[in-house]
């Protein structure tokens, strides 16, 4: 079931995500609104997702991006697509992503409400 801008909760995320410390960690953790998520960025754009794996809760910001941009788990390296969260080696566990949305003050995050 999709989701529309308007069902969402947005909160500011970061004033300028291009500045973030990219050069040090592929994928950076925030907790907003006392939820943790992480943050990425592949080919330009950024990506949103539950900070702990579905699978048995390893932390996903410890992972790393594969060459065809899915998010690999740190612990049994179960692999997850960024655009849709879907568990894409098979096992079944799906990930949960947020939407984001770039403003003139920032970009935003959106949680169900
Ligand atoms: S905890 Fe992530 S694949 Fe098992």
């Amino acid at each position: 079931m999709s989701t529309t801008p308007k069902e969402l909760d947005w909160h500011l995320l970061t004033e300028d995500p291009k500045n973030l410390p990219w050069d040090q960690q592929a994928i950076l953790s925030f907790t907003i609104h006392e939820k943790t998520i992480c943050l990425t960025q592949q080919d330009g754009k950024f990506y949103a997702f539950q900070a702990l794996c579905p699978h048995a809760g390893a932390p996903l910001k410890d992972g790393y991006i594969d060459a065809k941009g899915n998010i690999v788990c740190p612990l049994h390296h179960y692999k997850f697509c960024l655009s849709n969260g879907r568990n894409c080696t098979g096992q079944g566990y799906d990930m949960r992503v947020y939407a984001l949305e770039m403003r003139a003050d920032g970009l935003y995050v959106g949680f169900r409400k």
